[in-house]
């Protein structure tokens, strides 16, 4: 009896083992049968709950629905460099079939688009470019040129003599500095503008707010300020109004999320540098699909940019397309 006890002991869980075992392998098989995907895309984002990474997920992944892609939308919480590296890591180790993400200028970047490029995975770089890096192609804004814009709608915008300040989001980021870059070449050219100092955001509304305030407390006499990344002028604003200068200073922005339009309608941003992040999103998808049908993709990919102003805007919306390179 206790012989017949151990050998049930024994048979149930071996049963078990291999009902659930089967189930899972089933399901498995299943899943790999009725797989309606062609392609498996992953879009690595700066940061996922971003209002404007959301936009370039949102039109990324209609491109794909359109085109049976998987597109998968993965990155940090919030902006981490090394998390991103790692994150592009794994996505090569898994062999996904393509992969989209923002361009860093750390060396690492370039290692790991070599690594893919080595198994047969394309890379390309949305938002942000890094083009010695091998990647197959760039979708986005002209940065340098958008800085360029910026500085000039400065000069045409404002009168007197002019002490800015720069807010941007990161020192790391490439676009950031050619952004920065651009508006500085641009203020060059007139001898009213002086550039007194330039912050970090971090990429965050509180970010800004804190770097206009302290930036107001060390340069009593700033004049205006521009906000490079896209939750930058909206903190501009927030740190304007804790520390009430005598006169307020202008204030021109990046990107055209609503909060921004709000802000530029009710005259506390005078103008913002307009970005299409669904279209860079769209783009992205469309052009990694023609590697895979064989057709020669050029390297760069320029979206619009454009100066939207009050005159653009009403009741929160764009009333006015702006044109590519659009003075106000
Ligand atoms: C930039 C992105 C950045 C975002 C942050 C945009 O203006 O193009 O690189 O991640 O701002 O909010």
């Amino acid at each position: 009896m206790k012989k017949f006890l151990w050998l049930i002991a024994f048979l149930i869980p071996f049963f078990l083992m291999l009902y659930f075992g089967k189930e899972t392998f089933y399901i498995e098989n299943e899943l790999a049968a009725d797989d309606p995907y062609n392609y498996h895309f992953v879009l690595i984002t700066e940061e996922v709950g971003n209002d404007y990474w959301r936009l370039i997920e949102k039109g990324a992944k209609e491109a794909a629905a359109e085109h049976d892609i998987y597109l998968e939308y993965i990155g940090p919480k919030v902006t981490d460099n090394e998390e991103r590296l790692a994150t592009f890591d794994r996505m090569i180790t898994a062999g996904v079939d393509g992969i989209i993400t923002k361009g860093m200028n750390d060396p690492e970047f370039a290692e790991l688009v070599r690594k893919a490029a080595s198994r047969n995975i394309p890379v390309a770089t949305i938002d942000t470019d890094n083009e010695q890096s091998g990647r197959e192609f760039y979708v986005g804004t002209d940065n340098y040129r958008a800085g360029l814009l910026a500085g000039k709608t400065l000069i045409e915008q404002t009168t007197g003599e002019q002490r800015v300040a720069v807010i941007i989001g990161l020192a790391t980021a490439q676009n950031q500095l050619e952004r920065l870059n651009g508006f500085e070449d641009a203020i060059a050219e007139s001898d009213r503008i002086e550039l007194v100092d330039v912050a970090e955001s971090n990429i965050t509304e509180l970010g800004a707010a804190q770097a206009t305030y302290q930036l107001l407390k060390k340069h009593s006499n700033i004049t205006a300020f521009f906000g490079t990344s896209a939750l930058d002028g909206i903190g501009i604003v927030q740190g304007i109004e804790e520390m009430r200068p005598r006169e307020r200073p202008y204030v021109i922005a990046f990107d055209i999320l609503p909060e921004t339009l709000t802000e530029i309608e009710q005259g506390t941003i005078q103008a913002t540098v307009a970005q299409y992040p669904e279209k860079m999103g769209r783009r992205s998808v469309e052009l990694m699909l023609e590697i895979y049908n064989k057709k020669t993709v050029d390297s760069i990919h320029f979206t619009d940019t454009g100066i939207v102003d009050a005159s653009h805007i009403h009741n929160g919306e764009l009333i006015v397309p702006v044109e590519e390179g659009e003075q106000p």
